[in-house]
């Protein structure tokens, strides 16, 4: 039996496949993101010369900070919107639309690296394949996602909210948050040597985030609020905000999101 995320991962692919980014918005107010990578990077540890692929770059934050520990690095994001920003802000690397289901590079890499996108992206086992494809013998993948239990009270407060107001929606949510066991599996069954595994909380504070978890839905749930009545959309949100209200503002007021992580290394032997 597959875990509940996972089931709505399966069934979700194309609800993920619709998200479309502000990107402007996500740099303006969900920065966040890239520096809370900072950790995954050091993990990486690039290395002058070496051939690192930035997979789910977003808007190049992470990419850059690659270069500029002195790696040939390659950027790509499967939103052209995300990549068309990254290219504004980083004219100088190279960033491509691409899919992660489908990598194809004319030389290998030395090593993968992601933060906070592998969970976008619905079909596993043909991701984790493709990454091995781009990796040469001795080559490491060093990631970081979302896990099971990511979001967990954020996507409770939806649903009770949805329930609250009535609404007969079912919602499909278009992420994939892997236990470390099912994630290790996954990673051997391509090849992957895994080196580390680590799973944690990391309450992550939504500091520069407007109206706290109506923002955080607003932002990276459009996909999942087009399932709901335009008319509706407003209200549902400020419904989310007073049933999250007790569990995810701080004692200081400010919103934290219930975020647990994976993050881990692999090998290629
Ligand atoms: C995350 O980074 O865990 C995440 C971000 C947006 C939507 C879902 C998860």
């Amino acid at each position: 039996m597959l875990d509940a995320p996972f089931r709505h991962a399966r069934r979700a692919a194309s609800v993920a496949e619709m998200t479309t980014w502000d990107a402007a918005a996500y740099d303006a107010s969900f920065s966040f993101v890239p520096a809370l990578g900072v950790a995954v990077l050091d993990l990486l540890d690039p290395r002058p010369g070496e051939r690192v692929l930035d997979l789910g770059c977003g808007s190049g934050d992470l990419t850059a900070a690659i270069a500029e520990r002195g790696a040939d690095v390659i950027g790509i994001d499967s939103s052209p919107e995300m990549i068309e920003r990254a290219r504004e802000r980083f004219p100088h690397l190279d960033l491509r639309l691409a899919d992660g289901h489908e990598l194809d590079l004319d030389e290998s890499v030395d090593a993968v690296f992601s933060n906070a996108a592998l969970h976008w992206m619905t079909d596993p086992d043909a991701v984790l394949a493709s990454v091995r494809t781009v990796l040469g013998d001795g080559g490491r993948f060093v990631a970081e996602m979302g896990a099971a239990g990511n979001v967990a009270q954020l996507t409770g407060a939806l649903r009770a909210a949805a329930f609250r107001l009535d609404l007969d929606v079912d919602l499909e949510l278009p992420w994939y948050f892997p236990t470390p066991a099912e994630q290790a599996r996954r990673l051997e069954q391509v090849g992957f040597v895994v080196r580390l595994m680590e799973y944690v909380d990391r309450p992550t504070p939504l500091v520069d985030c407007p109206d706290g978890a109506a923002g955080w839905w607003r932002m990276f749930g459009p996909s999942v609020l087009e399932q709901v009545p335009a008319h509706r959309v407003d209200e549902l949100l400020a419904t989310v905000n007073e049933i999250a209200r007790p569990q995810l503002v701080d004692a200081s007021g400010v919103w934290v999101a219930d975020y647990v992580r994976l993050r881990f290394v692999a090998e290629v032997r």
